[in-house]
């Protein structure tokens, strides 16, 4: 029997040891979706690899919901499959073995009170064979217009309710909600149903090492946080780049857009990690109070059609390969009006930050892909190398690469060898490629074993989910009401509008 309890908290261990792996306890989770694209390439590889690992109990149990007719042993095929082909971690017989002595299937459409009934039949059974005590996930991997049914049935079946020393909690995947008025929709439906520590909203990118890794930059060093502020820095640039087009999610993509994929949740939560004050501690409370202060503190630019820049990329050339344009892609109406490419300037209208911009940018078939996040100092007051430097002194970034390529750079001017004072910017770099030698687990592996352990310091709250709308909301009216995206060319850096929209502040992109 495991010595661990239904909260997942250990009470044989000593807490002060953080050496100690941080193990579930006795739970089982549901992926509702678990035909899908997402679950197949990252939540069944996650839960291999978390097994794998010796994260998951015993006799952790792992209950797909679809609508195939499918027998259980069909299930742990495709997730045989699933996992051979994407797990991080290598294949290991012994602990499949184990962890298909837990796998059920439950066939069912969402709208089948049957399909959950015989769902809560199936929890009972593993309840009793398994040992999970009661205690279960259920992770909500469908479509996002069937996420207040599936919330729905959780309660009408009873699956929702715990009973006493039990615990059951909710993953729902992003997008979460369409604009203010939905995500505030959606948080009605999921708090009728659940109390809001039971609810996990998803941004993978929190699950990210080089994400937490922003705070840890910050809060545990010295060096870096007192020349974080409008007194040193000149502005930061947050950019997501992707180099692939929309490949075969027109569905998903259309009338959707850049912006309200990436900027409302992953940019908008790397904003709050870097500008937010330093919390009291590494709590959820703690945290999801300072990341709430600072996102109710950024301000959109007076002037809409200045700056903030939409874009579609066109027919151009990425990786050798000649590609088409998004209006014609499979599926995309030669209409429309979709984003592929945003960009913000937001301020923080707060005493450590005003007057710094903060430039947001995301795309599609941009030339290459990567996501970082650059804060760019001020340049020296004073230089005394004018006359003998070639070029002009370049401003000190420090650059925290999320991925890929995962790390820090810091960049400063250093004299270059000579007679001459010339002096050329260089860069320090931390790779944790070099640095360490475990490989970091997938974002997925973190944030369900964090779920199975109750622990929602990386998850986005609902007043977070808000903000990032109230923001967001009035960009896409102005879009809406103001003519088309600009298109730019598959491969480059995105319209030419982008690049106006910076240099009118005397500053550029970084090309990274
Ligand atoms: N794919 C990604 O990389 C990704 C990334 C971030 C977030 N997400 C989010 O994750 C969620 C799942 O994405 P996905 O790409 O995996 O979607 P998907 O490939 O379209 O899969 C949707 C799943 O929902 C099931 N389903 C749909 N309607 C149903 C119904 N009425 N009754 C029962 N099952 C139903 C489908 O089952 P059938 O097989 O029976 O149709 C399928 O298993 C979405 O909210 C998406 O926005 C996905």
């Amino acid at each position: 029997m495991s010595p661990l309890n239904g909260s997942g908290a250990n009470p044989l261990r000593d807490p002060a040891d953080r050496r100690l792996p941080r193990i579930a306890g006795p739970s089982g989770l549901v992926i509702f979706g678990v035909t899908g694209d997402l679950s197949r390439k990252k939540l069944m590889p996650a839960v291999y690899d978390l097994a794998n690992r010796g994260l998951l109990p015993p006799g952790f149990s792992l209950v797909g919901f679809a609508r195939r007719d499918w027998e259980d042993e069909d299930f742990a095929q495709v997730v045989h499959d699933a996992v051979k082909e994407h797990a991080r971690t290598p294949f290991r017989e012994e602990v499949w073995q184990q962890l298909i002595q837990g796998m059920r299937f439950v066939q069912g459409t969402f709208d089948d009170d049957e399909a959950f009934e015989r769902l809560r039949s199936t929890i009972d059974e593993l309840d009793k064979q398994q040992g999970t005590g009661g205690n279960f996930a259920f992770y909500l991997s469908v479509p996002p217009g069937a996420f207040p049914v599936v919330i729905q049935q959780l309660k009408k079946s009873g699956l929702a309710d715990q009973s006493k020393g039990s615990w059951r909690r909710a993953v729902i995947e992003k997008p979460f909600g369409h604009d203010l008025k939905s995500a505030e929709e959606l948080n009605k439906v999921v708090h009728e149903v659940f109390e809001p520590d039971q609810v996990f909203r998803i941004d993978h990118y929190l699950g990210k090492e080089t994400v937490q890794n922003i705070l840890a930059l910050r809060f545990a060093n010295t060096m870096f946080e007192p020349i974080w502020n409008r007194s040193y820095v000149d502005h930061v640039q947050i950019t997501m780049a992707e180099d692939i087009g929309i490949g075969g999610r027109a569905g998903y993509y259309d009338g959707i857009g850049a912006a309200r994929d990436v900027i409302q949740n992953h940019l908008l939560q790397l904003l709050a990690l870097t500008a937010m004050e330093e919390p009291s501690s590494f709590g959820a409370d703690a945290l999801a109070r300072e990341k709430t202060k600072v996102l109710g503190a950024v301000r959109l630019p007076k002037d809409l059609g200045a700056d903030t820049v939409r874009g579609q990329y066109a027919a151009g050339w990425q990786g050798g390969e000649k590609v088409i344009g998004y209006l014609q892609e499979d599926g995309i109406d030669p209409e429309s009006k979709t984003d592929t490419y945003a960009a913000l300037k937001l301020e923080i209208d707060n005493r450590r930050w005003a007057g710094v911009p903060f430039y947001l940018r995301t795309g599609k078939r941009l030339g290459r892909r990567v996501t970082e996040i650059a804060v760019v100092f001020q340049r020296a007051p004073h230089s005394p190398f004018d006359h003998t430097a070639t070029e002009e002194l370049g401003q000190n970034a420090i650059v925290i690469r999320v991925q890929p390529d995962e790390g820090i750079t810091v960049r400063f001017g250093s004299k270059v060898p000579g007679t001459s004072m010339e002096i050329r910017d260089v860069s320090m770099d931390f790779a944790y490629g070099e640095s360490f030698t475990e490989s970091s687990p997938e974002a997925y592996e973190r944030l369900i074993l964090d779920v199975l352990l109750g622990d929602a310091n990386l998850f986005p709250r609902t007043e977070e989910v808000e903000l990032s709308w109230k923001i967001l909301d009035p960009v896409e009216e102005y879009w809406d009401e103001h003519g088309r995206p600009a298109q730019y060319k598959s491969g480059t850096w995105g319209p030419a509008e982008a690049d106006e929209m910076l240099a009118r502040d005397g500053r550029s992109w970084r090309r990274p």
